[in-house]
């Protein structure tokens, strides 16, 4: 059973949270886990100005992601961080090149699941994961979010990410908080709870 975590990351948050679900998916057996970045989009000159580049350099070792592989995998955990409370411009592009992916039926009835990071508490969490669903139904994937039996989101003792629609991190304004134990416990748990799931349709 394979399982691919497919994300982008700017400033290296949804990469953390990245490698917490890698290792949730690997607590189970018989389970494939790769990792892979979808294709930068922007100028290296902007991401530059954007303070980008130590973390894009830390980042370089993972592979890029072909939409052909999207094929290929049993479940699929899409990473992306907010952008104006959607998924970010570089996921949108990449999953608007699945079009022969979607004329053919290549991807339905595979588990899909998703996790974001935003900079401020409120900044869209939520309508990024679930506006990402719209994209995954249309492609036919069985959605899988972060049940409630991951206890840490309804802490109330400090701040942090993760609702029932999946794991995620409030990163700060100027990128300075980086996921906290209960929200990588959260990216491990979704990594797990999806992986468990696929195995059993797998089988
Ligand atoms: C163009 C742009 C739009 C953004 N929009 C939002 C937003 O609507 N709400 C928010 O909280 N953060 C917003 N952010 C902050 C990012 O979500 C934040 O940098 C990101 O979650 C950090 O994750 P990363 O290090 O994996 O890229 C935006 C950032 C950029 C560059």
């Amino acid at each position: 059973m394979n399982i691919l975590i497919v994300y982008y990351s700017m400033y290296g948050h949804i990469h953390q949270m990245a490698r917490a679900v890698f290792e949730g998916v690997r607590e189970v057996r018989g389970a494939e886990v790769e990792m892979k970045r979808v294709p930068e989009t922007l100028p290296e000159d902007v991401l530059r100005k954007m303070g980008a580049m130590g973390a894009q350099q830390t980042m370089s070792h993972i592979p890029i992601c072909t939409v052909d592989e999207l094929a290929s995998a049993d479940a699929i955990i899409f990473g992306t961080p907010t952008r104006y409370g959607n998924m970010c411009g570089q996921m949108r592009q990449f999953l608007d090149g699945a079009g022969q992916l979607w004329v053919k039926d290549a991807l339905v009835g595979k588990v899909a699941s998703v996790f974001t990071s935003s900079g401020t508490q409120h900044g869209g969490q939520e309508s990024t994961i679930l506006s990402f669903h719209t994209t995954l139904l249309h492609l036919g994937f069985i959605i899988v979010g972060l049940p409630y039996s991951f206890n840490g989101q309804k802490r109330m003792d400090e701040i942090t990410g993760g609702s029932p629609y999946g794991a995620s991190t409030i990163a700060g304004g100027q990128g300075e908080r980086m996921p906290s134990q209960n929200e990588l416990a959260a990216a491990r748990f979704q990594g797990k709870h999806v992986a468990a799931i696929a195995s059993r349709l797998y089988r």
